[in-house]
């Protein structure tokens, strides 16, 4: 079964418990879909893992700021959506719950798909004024000048990937 992002973001907006468009919200996600798709051309991490990563990394915060259960919970959370919304291989399903779940962490050694997840997320640190630092990065393609570069310019200017721009314009009404 090929995902429809547009029904599995509209659920997880619906269970989101912060803010649509707070620095972890929507806007986020789509930017750290984007870096991964980015980073996983030259990684070779799995392409699908990456993808829900980007979507339920962030889903379950209980606020913006401290909150060291939210990896654990958005993992916990996209196991009540597989099956109906994605399927995935149970190893699949495995490397989207530890990147989720330790992504909270700031480690760098990992399998090289969940290595991909947790770089295409610190890729976006510059849309709260940090520069991600290439030693925090864990793959090649993410330590990357030009690749820090390209992803913080997007964070800096917000930027709304085309994969949740339609959903984005609707919810601002
Ligand atoms: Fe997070
Ligand atoms: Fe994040």
């Amino acid at each position: 079964m090929e995902i429809d992002f547009d029904r599995l973001i509209r659920r997880i907006l619906q269970d989101q418990t912060t803010d649509w468009h707070g620095i972890h919200g929507l806007t986020h996600w789509g930017r750290v879909y984007a870096n991964g798709m980015k980073v996983a051309e030259q990684s070779g991490a799995n392409v699908k893992v990456v993808e829900l990563f980007a979507f339920f990394h962030d889903s379950q915060r209980w606020n913006d700021g401290f909150d060291l259960g939210h990896g654990q919970r958005g993992a916990e959370y996209a196991a009540t959506l597989r099956g109906e919304y994605f399927d995935v291989t149970d190893e699949e399903f495995e490397l989207l719950y530890i990147a989720c779940r330790d992504h909270t962490n700031g480690c760098t050694e990992a399998d090289v798909t969940i290595q991909t997840c947790w770089d295409a997320d610190r890729l976006d640190l510059g849309r709260v004024y940090i520069t991600p630092i290439a030693k925090k990065m864990c793959t090649t393609a993410a330590k990357d000048p030009a690749t820090i570069a390209w992803a913080t310019k997007r964070a800096e200017r917000e930027i709304v990937p085309s994969i949740v721009s339609e959903i984005w314009h609707e919810q601002r009404g």
